[in-house]
């Protein structure tokens, strides 16, 4: 797997560093608040859980499961697969996601709650890539921006796979080939 690699964008090493330092941040913002951290599956799997450790506040978990690309593509329709289990009615969400591109998926969940009447809809990403942006959303909580390239690991696929490497990484252009 590890030989599909091209470059590696973002070592493990900043990794652990960014949610020590997003966690740190949330902790703050939120102390006294009535805070459940939503993450978007499957993406954010290893973020969410470095992340969470980092929180030092009271805080809730949950997961929506939701997805929209196609191999390298957004379909632009952000299916909801499976849905979070608390209401959140009054409640301080902050969806966490591993990336924000085009930004449909954290519109229309950031929306969706909003029409349940939670009190504030927040977002935290590790990934920002700006240049994809095609939506006015920008993320709450940043770990690092990334340039136009498809990037995979640390939760990012190509066709489900690469999420569990430890970085984010760069595919060799052959892989798309194959
Ligand atoms: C990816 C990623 C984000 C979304 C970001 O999810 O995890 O949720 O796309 O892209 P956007 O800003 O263009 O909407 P995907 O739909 O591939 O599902 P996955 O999390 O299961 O990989």
């Amino acid at each position: 797997m590890e030989n599909d690699i091209k470059k590696v964008l973002v070592s493990n090493e900043e990794i652990n560093d960014i949610c020590k330092k997003l966690g740190k941040q949330i902790s703050k913002d939120y102390e006294g608040k009535d805070l459940v951290i939503v993450g978007l599956l499957k993406g954010c799997l290893p973020f969410m859980s470095d992340l969470f450790k980092e929180v030092t506040i009271y805080a809730k978990i949950d997961y929506m499961r939701v997805s929209s690309y196609a191999g390298k593509e957004s379909t632009g329709k952000i299916k909801i697969l499976n849905d979070i289990s608390f209401g959140v009615t009054d409640k301080d969400v902050l969806i966490v996601d591993d990336i924000i591109d085009t930004g449909l998926t954290l519109e229309k969940i950031k929306n969706l709650f909003l029409a349940r009447k939670a009190k504030s809809v927040k977002t935290c990403v590790l990934l920002d890539k700006p240049e994809g942006r095609t939506t006015s959303i920008n993320a709450d909580y940043v770990g690092t921006t990334v340039p136009k390239e498809f990037v995979v690991g640390y939760g990012l696929d190509y066709n489900d796979y690469y999420r569990n490497l430890s970085y984010i990484g760069v595919l060799k252009e052959e892989v798309y080939q194959k």
